[in-house]
């Protein structure tokens, strides 16, 4: 049993779609979140770029005592997380677009992929569609200015509504009807992307999966928490306000947000 934190980081607030999975899955569990949103989008940012950031708030995290850690991003896993795994000794948990459920889900034989340029270029995702794709056509959009749109906490605005309504036209016209959201902002989106796909369309994210796999980590190596004494703490490095404004939209609670001071 270990009562220390879980560190959890995100270029922005797409993070906490997966701390709620986090904390739906592991209640005991005190949490720490770092939003890099002085430095969002990382889906634009070089790879060197976010291995530094990512170093950094790693670094962070452990000195505030996380006892393992969530790379809550595709983009920053796709370009840190080996790196972090080689520098850091604690369990390190990251994520990816769902390409094996998506492939094994999908009847028409299409899945659509909706991530950050920075994912969708990277080597970890070509590695990904080698393994799981197999006979299945997956077809990618990037999706550049959405997740401007969702730190600011507009998730259902005529231009978001727009912007998808271009994103998803290649994918539909491909015959997807498996589309993975390949980036923790999106599942953020749901609502809205239900409301102009059609119904047959099934959305895929890894929030919960993520949390389960963290669990089996902790479960593994005796590091659950053991009382119900549950803190959760923010920290921003663009404006802790801005932060503190969505996080009952987008956390389901308010809280006390920190400036992150670097
Ligand atoms: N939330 C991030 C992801 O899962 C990246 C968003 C961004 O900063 O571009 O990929």
């Amino acid at each position: 049993m270990d009562n220390a934190p879980i560190g959890v980081f995100d270029s922005g607030v797409g993070g906490l779609s997966v701390l709620g999975e986090i904390r739906r899955a592991l209640p005991n569990e005190s949490l720490l979140y770092v939003a890099d949103s002085g430095h969002v989008p990382y889906g634009e940012k070089s790879p060197e770029e976010i291995r530094e950031r990512s170093r950094r708030i790693t670094a962070f995290l452990l000195d505030q005592g996380a006892k393992a850690l969530v790379v809550a991003c595709n983009t920053a896993t796709a370009a840190a997380v080996a790196d972090l795994r080689e520098h850091y000794a604690i369990p390190i948990i990251g994520m990816e677009p769902a390409v094996k459920p998506a492939a094994r889900a999908t009847r028409s034989g299409v899945v659509g992929v909706l991530a950050t340029t920075g994912t969708l270029r990277s080597a970890r995702f070509a590695a990904l569609l080698d393994r799981f794709a197999g006979t299945v056509k997956v077809v990618t959009q990037p999706c550049p200015g959405l997740v401007e749109y969702i730190e600011q906490g507009e998730l259902e605005s005529p231009r978001v509504h727009a912007l998808l309504q271009d994103y998803t036209r290649p994918l539909l016209e491909a015959g997807c009807d498996t589309l993975i959201l390949g980036c923790t902002h999106y599942p953020f989106l749901r609502r809205a992307l239900e409301s102009i796909l059609p119904a047959k369309v099934a959305l895929i994210d890894t929030g919960a999966a993520v949390a389960r796999q963290l669990q089996a980590r902790l479960i593994d190596l005796s590091l659950e928490a053991a009382g119900p004494a549950r803190v959760s703490r923010f920290w921003s490095s663009g404006d802790p306000q801005a932060l503190g404004r969505v996080l009952p939209v987008l956390w389901g609670e308010s809280g006390e947000v920190e400036l992150l001071p670097f």
